[in-house]
């Protein structure tokens, strides 16, 4: 009896033992992550130590600035474009250019970068523009309001209220915040009088004679900066679009919506579906205004076969200067368009220039027979606005202005809008409109000029001449 409590006794003593080892086992693995875990916050801690304290906010944030146009927002079906600085609506400081998915709705807030630290933060508000012509995606105006005392750089759009873990946000992208030279006076900000808003350039669009005279055109009419947004476009136009923006004249901005969503290429979704109105114009068109806000004096909206032309006045500045004098508070300028089919040849054919052939494109000093507008139906107008007294615009219109609009007449200034004609081909009510013509011996070397860097005018037919 007693040997077996004994054996029983020693038993357990061994099973103890073992357990202590297996403790002991435990407890050295367990120092062993601790060591690990203390090395790895050792280093965090020397990190921070090396860098001086005064420049902690640097690394803080923005972690991840956004080097794209189009910047999609986490765990959403929402995309931002860019975020600006505007404080003409009262209580809200910034406002996000954005495409959003009308049928995704849900809460979303405002974080902002503090020139280096995080701010609380702060609810958004969520302005889809009117119009959507029937597709999923619209332009979207996302605004904010700055928490006090920040002086906001970066800004970033969050589906949760910013809890100040700031690991929450290791992976999300900010937009950097422009317009923020409030503080300059408009001698400093504003760079440009005049600046042309060209939408979208898609497929294989490769019309490079029309483009180079337009362009050309514009800058005899004293246009200081051409933005144009670029999916994807002809290889000779590529070339043209390289070299005025080495140049400064133009300013091409990627626009790779493609790669996204579904862009149509008509403007009605009944007609063409896709996910957005004619690879997102409205969006572009109204990130473009921002864009020019503080740096322009006027902003002309309108296509790349369009030619806003004064008739009274040599240059767009004599012009508005003019329509300012009579309409001192408007903002918005609507021009009417016209158009010249570029099925119609001037009959001389005397600018029918032996340099220019071969060159793609639509020779515009060839087609001087302007159709007369019907005006028992909608004839559309495009717009030269000043940027600050706008808000939100569509193609043909302003949607949202702080200032009044005016329908300029058509003997002052009216839209040269060469392209096919939409008449029935027997329709004969043409007026000839050499307005043109009156530039042309400026206009002719310049165009010859840009042809020559871009390597298609043709020089053996000049030589023989
Ligand atoms: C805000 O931050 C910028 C740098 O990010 C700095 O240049 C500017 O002076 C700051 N403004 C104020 C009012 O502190
Ligand atoms: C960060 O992004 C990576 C890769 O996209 C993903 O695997 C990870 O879950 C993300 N982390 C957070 C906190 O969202
Ligand atoms: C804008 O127009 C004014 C008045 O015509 C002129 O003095 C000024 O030089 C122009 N600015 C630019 C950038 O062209
Ligand atoms: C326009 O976009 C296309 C497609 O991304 C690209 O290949 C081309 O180089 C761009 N052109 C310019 C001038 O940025």
């Amino acid at each position: 009896m007693l040997k077996k409590v004994v054996t029983e006794f020693h038993q357990s003593l061994m099973d103890n033992v073992k357990v202590s080892r297996k403790k002991l086992l435990l407890l050295f693995v367990f120092s062993l992550v601790l060591v690990a875990i203390f090395s790895v916050q050792f280093s965090d801690f020397s990190m921070q130590n090396y860098i001086p304290r005064h420049e902690w906010p640097s690394v803080t944030c923005p972690f991840l600035v956004s080097q794209q146009t189009i910047t999609p927002i986490d765990d959403t079906r929402h995309l931002l474009v860019s975020g600006y600085m505007d404080q003409r609506v009262k209580g809200l400081d910034v406002r996000i250019i954005s495409l959003f998915n009308k049928n995704a709705k849900q809460p979303l807030y405002c974080l902002f970068c503090c020139a280096g630290s995080l701010s609380t933060s702060t609810p958004a508000s969520v302005f889809p523009h009117p119009e959507n012509f029937g597709f999923a995606y619209v332009t979207t105006d996302v605004m904010c309001q700055i928490p006090q005392d920040c002086n906001a750089t970066h800004v970033t759009v969050l589906t949760e209220p910013f809890t100040q873990d700031p690991t929450k946000l290791s992976n999300h992208t900010w937009l950097p915040l422009r317009n923020r030279n409030k503080h300059l006076s408009d001698q400093e900000k504003l760079k440009f009088n005049f600046t042309v808003c060209i939408s979208n350039l898609f497929g294989d669009y490769d019309n490079v004679l029309q483009f180079v005279q337009t362009l050309e055109m514009y800058r005899l009419l004293g246009v200081d900066r051409v933005v144009i947004y670029n999916t994807s476009c002809g290889q000779n136009l590529d070339r043209v679009l390289q070299i005025y923006s080495q140049e400064g004249f133009l300013e091409v901005v990627p626009w790779p919506i493609d790669k996204y969503l579904n862009p149509s290429p008509g403007w009605l979704f009944s007609i063409s579906g896709g996910d957005i109105h004619y690879f997102g114009q409205m969006t572009t068109l109204n990130e473009c205004i921002y864009r020019s806000m503080e740096r322009s004096r006027y902003v002309l909206l309108n296509d790349m076969d369009e030619i806003i032309m004064p008739y009274q006045h040599n240059n767009l500045m004599s012009l508005m200067d003019a329509l300012q004098k009579q309409h001192p508070e408007a903002g918005v300028f609507l021009i009417e368009n016209h158009i010249f089919p570029k099925t119609i040849f001037e009959p001389s054919r005397r600018f029918h220039l032996p340099q220019w052939e071969g060159v793609p494109g639509v020779n515009i000093l060839e087609h001087i027979h302007k159709e007369e507008p019907n005006r028992k139906i909608y004839h559309p107008h495009k717009m030269i606005i000043q940027p600050r007294m706008v808000e939100q615009t569509s193609v043909h219109e302003v949607l949202k202005a702080f200032g009044n609009k005016v329908k300029v007449p058509l003997d002052v200034c009216r839209i040269i809008h060469v392209r096919y004609s939409i008449r029935e081909p027997s329709y004969k009510d043409f007026r000839m409109d050499k307005r043109l013509w009156d530039f042309q011996e400026l206009l002719i070397p310049r165009v010859d000029e840009v042809l020559k860097k871009v390597g298609l005018l043709n020089e053996t037919v000049r030589a023989e001449e």
